[in-house]
């Protein structure tokens, strides 16, 4: 397992959480004012002030600095109550579950690209807009360690921004970037769903793949506000694997969903054998299926049905 001495959670979750508290320090201010004040991060307050009772003194500081006069007040007032090391543990638990995927990608970004690396959209997606796509200048959000930025590159953009708040995710893509003809039609650089660091009217073709949701933090209103502010008019959205929980949503505000057919079922095909085991043991701890399946056929490929998720074969689009 990859989580060198800490100890694993288990909690309600499918994945096996080996964080802890002072790993917060990890995120910038702004990030963590983000992932654990903001009204979007919806934290109950008392789990945030409990979480932090035996933190480290300079993250603790950091969260208070940001708090406002009244939220201090509110800090004070839990802070005089009596609780135990099981209180603390509780809290802690459930704050770091609920920061579990951000950790990941800022703390443990290499082992995020492990997990992504196999994860094959189906063949037929970027074809499908291709010419959305050719000689046009796109905003890839979320753009993790770049899957769907060198896609772009690959269909011939003349320009791809690639916006992703995670340091560690943005150098993955800078390094394979390095490599690469082309690179420099793509921009890195950091920025929010709600906050994009481009002009209004920038780009043709604003997308996400397997980052924009409906939630009020990784998209939501906000976020869609601002995806169409960059786009030009007659350009596209277009939200490559979208959570099947917010097809309605996305319906609602006028998405065209289409879903690709598979002749045979798709697989995730790990780097390795053991990069396979230790994904299955990180991010599917709780499914036993999937480490059984792995280690009974040595086997560096997982198919979806086996992890118990939804393939990459859907994207929906809106004309803005
Ligand atoms: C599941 S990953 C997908 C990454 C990449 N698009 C891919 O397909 O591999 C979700 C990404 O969204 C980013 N993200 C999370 N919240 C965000 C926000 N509010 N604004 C922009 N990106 C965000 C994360 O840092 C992460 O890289």
């Amino acid at each position: 397992m990859a989580s060198g001495s800490k100890v694993l959670i288990q909690t309600g979750a499918l994945f096996a959480n080996p964080f802890q508290i002072g790993d917060l320090a990890v995120f910038d201010d702004e990030t963590l004012w983000r992932v654990c004040l903001s009204e979007r991060a919806n934290i109950p307050f008392e789990i945030l002030v409990l979480s932090l009772r035996n933190a480290p003194d300079m993250l603790r500081w950091r969260v208070q600095r940001r708090l406002t006069r009244q939220q201090r007040l509110h800090m004070r007032a839990l802070q005089q109550h009596p609780c135990t090391d099981e209180d603390i543990e509780h809290a802690q638990r459930v704050l770091l579950d609920r920061l579990f995927w951000e950790l990941t990608y800022w703390k443990t970004p290499e082992l995020y690209e492990e997990l992504t690396q196999g994860e094959h959209l189906h063949p037929s997606i970027f074809p499908q807009f291709a010419q959305d796509i050719r000689g046009k200048d796109v905003l890839d959000i979320g753009a993790g360690s770049g899957r769907a930025t060198f896609e772009c590159l690959r269909y011939g953009a003349s320009r791809v921004y690639a916006v992703e708040p995670s340091p560690g995710l943005r150098r993955i893509l800078e390094r394979k970037l390095s490599s690469m003809a082309g690179a420099a039609r793509i921009v890195s650089c950091s920025g929010y769903f709600e906050d994009l660091p481009l002009e209004d009217e920038s780009v043709d073709l604003a997308l996400s793949c397997s980052a924009f949701t409906s939630f009020p933090g990784q998209g939501g209103e906000a976020g869609l506000a601002e995806l169409k502010r960059v786009t030009r008019p007659g350009g596209k959205i277009i939200l490559i694997w979208p959570r099947i929980e917010d097809r309605a949503w996305l319906e609602e505000h006028k998405f065209v969903y289409v879903s690709l057919s598979n002749q045979r079922e798709m697989y995730v095909r790990f780097r390795s054998y053991e990069a396979a085991l230790e994904c299955a043991r990180r991010f599917y701890a709780r499914n036993h299926e999937v480490a059984r399946y792995v280690l009974t056929r040595q086997s560096a490929e997982v198919p979806f049905s086996i992890l118990g998720m939804h393939p990459p074969c859907e994207y929906c689009w809106l004309q803005v």
